[in-house]
């Protein structure tokens, strides 16, 4: 665990349940994701069983229970670029990979995750690729996509 951590959860009070979110936040923003470790440090520190952190952060889908990939991908899906088909775009990134949201692939490649506004709502739908923008993105470029990053892995 981190020193960070202990850092971070010295700001928040002991039992107090409704700090649940923002610490998982905290904890997350600087470590990229939240561990086993750590929930149940978290619950030890809240008073909350595993299980309840567990069921109310699933519930939030931008909590990570795995470290992301290698390659990171995120997903605009905010209001802009859902009408402009963000939604098409997240079900073949979904059916291309096999993985779905917030997880990260076996092999530990590659993870994606949706986001809610990126800032350049007249460019959508957009994704980030480890932080690369990728404007007017469309479903159907997807495949070709997900293929040179693979390879780019494969040959790193
Ligand atoms: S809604 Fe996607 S960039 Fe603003």
């Amino acid at each position: 665990m981190s020193k960070d951590f202990e850092t971070i959860i010295k700001k928040y009070k002991s039992g107090r349940r409704e700090d649940l979110i923002p610490l998982l936040q905290e904890i997350q923003d600087d470590n990229g994701y939240i561990s086993e470790e750590v929930i149940v440090k978290v619950g030890c520190f809240l008073g909350l069983s595993t299980t309840k952190i567990y069921g109310l952060a699933t519930f939030y889908d931008q909590f990570r229970f795995v470290p992301e990939g290698k390659i990171r991908i995120r997903i605009c899906n905010g209001t802009s670029c859902f009408l402009n088909g963000s939604r098409s775009v997240i079900n073949k990134i979904k059916e291309e990979t096999g993985i779905r949201v917030g997880q990260t692939s076996r092999d530990g490649n590659l993870s994606y995750e949706i986001v809610t506004c990126m800032g350049g709502c007249n460019n959508g739908p957009i994704i980030t690729v480890n932080d690369e923008y990728h404007p007017h993105i469309r479903p159907e470029q997807i495949p070709d996509l997900l293929k040179k990053l693979r390879y780019i892995i494969e040959n790193d």
